[in-house]
């Protein structure tokens, strides 16, 4: 979750706090409060690690340069996903930019390991302590198994597989049990299953009054026709081969965790039908009607593929539909729209409207275009994660030293985000030519090659149009 605009924030879950037979925590520096007194999250305790015994006797350490060493088709997936970019993601890095921020928080869902952490946290409870006035900043503490080369890991291969087992050693959670590891494994696949949820689905609610966590996605499955499946049924298509380099061939999970069909990078556009990913809705629109001077399109659009919520996660995803002609053009934004409060005040966020489309829903849209020029009428949808308006914002961002080192050329990239970053990608077009029988859709794979061409601000403007208000 994150905020864009709003100056300062965090957010609050129901439960928490330390776990029952935790040791009790360690009294906090005389400046610090120990947030989580205040503000259990459970999310935000990070999770603790230990070298993993083989059953040959030595040890392997934590990292996915080891697990890929014999795990390989698995690591090489894992290293094009969105979760091994989750610290090197340019967007991110502006936000994690902005005065105020509360950095820790943000950290301990995009990197959530206690070793990957610089200052130390305290197990089984929440963090250490922060400032009392200023949220942003751990109290600082060092943390003796802090491993600085894990840290551009992100969410790494022992974020869900590695935890301390009761001998205080490391052990590998699984979801088998019938392989011949070298390795010791915990067979645990509810455990593995459920690991989704912890940031996924951290909860709603309010930490300060302009600071509101809210990813749904765990209940908006939960609510809808496909609430048999879960997240790793869709994100985790199976593929038949060797696990571990040279063993037998079984179906397993293939770790690419395609989701809304925005990569991180340009150049995984190229990839993304071969990741397992696909749109969400499906789209239907019918031949345009004479209406006045103009014409009148139906627009059908179903959430077919999603569980949950289309679009999901992050507040400011959302679909725009275009229909044009000519130089004429009507849209619509399906999405959530924020009032993002008022510390000052004390005016809590809030989602004044919610627009996407539910699990299993089909809604019809009516676009009226003023005229009938000799054109085809085009209806396009594009799935936004950033708009050209929040762009604009993070690319003014100054990042500092610990930034600057998550990614090489850090400020050059975000000074020049709409480069190095997609904010958009078309997921469907229909072109109806005047008087035709029938439409032309245009294929997945045009539009992602369209999509995979950097726009420059300017045009990004154009293509998607500014200040596009949201439907009640
Ligand atoms: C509770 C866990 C959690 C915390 C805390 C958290 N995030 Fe995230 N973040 C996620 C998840 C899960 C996603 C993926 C959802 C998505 O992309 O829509 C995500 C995605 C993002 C994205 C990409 C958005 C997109 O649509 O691709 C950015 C940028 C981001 N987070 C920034 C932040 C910042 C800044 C903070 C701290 C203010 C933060 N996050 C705190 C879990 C978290
Ligand atoms: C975001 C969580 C997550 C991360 C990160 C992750 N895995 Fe997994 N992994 C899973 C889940 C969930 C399963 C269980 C799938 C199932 O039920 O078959 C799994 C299954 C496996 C399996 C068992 C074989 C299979 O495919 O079912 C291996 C081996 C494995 N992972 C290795 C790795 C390695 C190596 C990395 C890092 C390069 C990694 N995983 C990163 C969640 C994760
Ligand atoms: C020295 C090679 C090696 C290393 C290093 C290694 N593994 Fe494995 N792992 C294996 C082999 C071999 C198997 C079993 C293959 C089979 O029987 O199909 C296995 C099995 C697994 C399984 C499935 C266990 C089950 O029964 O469900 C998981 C999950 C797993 N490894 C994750 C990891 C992770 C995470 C790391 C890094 C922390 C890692 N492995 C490091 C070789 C290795
Ligand atoms: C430790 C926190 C964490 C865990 C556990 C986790 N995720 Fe994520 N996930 C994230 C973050 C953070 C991002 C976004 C990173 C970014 O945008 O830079 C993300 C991104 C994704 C995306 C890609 C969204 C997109 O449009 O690119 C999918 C799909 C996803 N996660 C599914 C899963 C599934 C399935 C599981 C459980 C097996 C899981 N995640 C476990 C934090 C987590
Ligand atoms: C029935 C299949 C299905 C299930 C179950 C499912 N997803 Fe998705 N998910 C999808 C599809 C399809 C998309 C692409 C939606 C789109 O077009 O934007 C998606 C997109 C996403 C995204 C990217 C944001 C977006 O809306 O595009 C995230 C994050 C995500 N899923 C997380 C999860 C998590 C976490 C779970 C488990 C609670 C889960 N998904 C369960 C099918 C599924």
């Amino acid at each position: 979750m994150r905020r864009l605009i709003p100056a300062v924030a965090l957010l609050t879950l129901a439960c928490g706090g330390p776990a029952p037979d935790a040791p009790p925590p360690e009294a906090p520096p005389a400046d610090t409060v120990t947030v989580g007194e205040r503000v259990p999250f459970p999310f935000a305790t990070l999770i603790e690690t230990a070298p993993v015994p083989l059953l040959a006797g030595g040890e392997i350490g934590v990292s996915a340069a080891v697990c890929g060493g014999c795990h390989t088709d698995i690591a090489a997936e894992w290293q094009a996903s969105t979760h091994a970019q989750a610290m090197a993601d340019g967007q991110y890095l502006a936000e994690l930019a902005k005065p105020n921020n509360p950095r820790w928080l943000c950290l301990s869902c995009h990197r959530p390991l206690q070793a990957q952490a610089a200052v130390r946290q305290q197990p089984g409870s929440l963090l250490l302590g922060a400032h009392e006035r200023s949220v942003g900043a751990l109290a600082a503490k060092a943390n003796p198994g802090h491993q600085p080369a894990l840290i551009h890991e992100a969410i790494t291969c022992a974020t869900c597989h590695v935890r301390v087992a009761s001998d205080g050693r490391g052990t590998i959670l699984g979801p088998r049990g019938d392989t011949t590891s070298p390795h010791r494994v915990t067979v645990d696949r509810p455990g593995l299953h459920g690991v989704c949820e912890r940031c996924h689905t951290p909860g709603t609610g309010h930490l300060t009054p302009s600071f509101a966590c809210w990813f749904e996605t765990h209940g908006e499955l939960a609510a809808g026709p496909q609430r048999d499946r879960d997240c790793v049924d869709c994100h985790m298509p199976t593929a038949t081969r060797p696990l571990a380099a040279g063993g037998p061939v079984r179906t397993t999970r293939r770790h690419t965790w395609a989701g809304g069909g925005v990569p991180k990078r340009f150049a995984d556009y190229s990839t993304l039908l071969a990741r397992g990913w696909k749109p969400g809705i499906t789209v239907q629109v019918d031949r345009p009607e004479a209406e006045g001077a103009g014409w009148r399109v139906a627009i059908t659009l179903e959430n077919t593929h999603g569980g949950h919520a289309v679009p999901t996660g992050d507040p400011e995803r959302h679909l725009r539909i275009i229909a044009r002609t000519g130089s004429h053009r009507w849209q619509q934004h399906l999405g959530q729209v924020w009032d993002w409060g008022d510390d000052a005040t004390g005016r809590p966020a809030r989602r004044l409207t919610d627009t996407r489309l539910r699990p299993g829903e089909r809604r019809t849209l009516v676009a009226h275009l003023p005229a009938r020029p000799a054109a085809d009428v085009v209806v396009e949808v594009a799935h936004v994660r950033l708009s050209p308006e929040n762009l604009r914002h993070a690319r003014g961002a100054t990042l500092d030293a610990e930034l600057k080192a998550l990614r090489p050329q850090a400020q050059a990239v975000v000074a020049e985000l709409e480069r190095h970053y997609p904010t958009f990608t078309w997921i469907h077009r229909t072109r109806w030519a005047p008087g035709a029988a029938t439409p032309i859709i245009v294929p997945l794979a045009e539009l992602l090659a369209e999509s995979a061409q950097p726009r420059a601000l300017t045009t990004l403007d154009a293509t998607l149009g500014t200040g596009v208000a949201a439907t009640p």
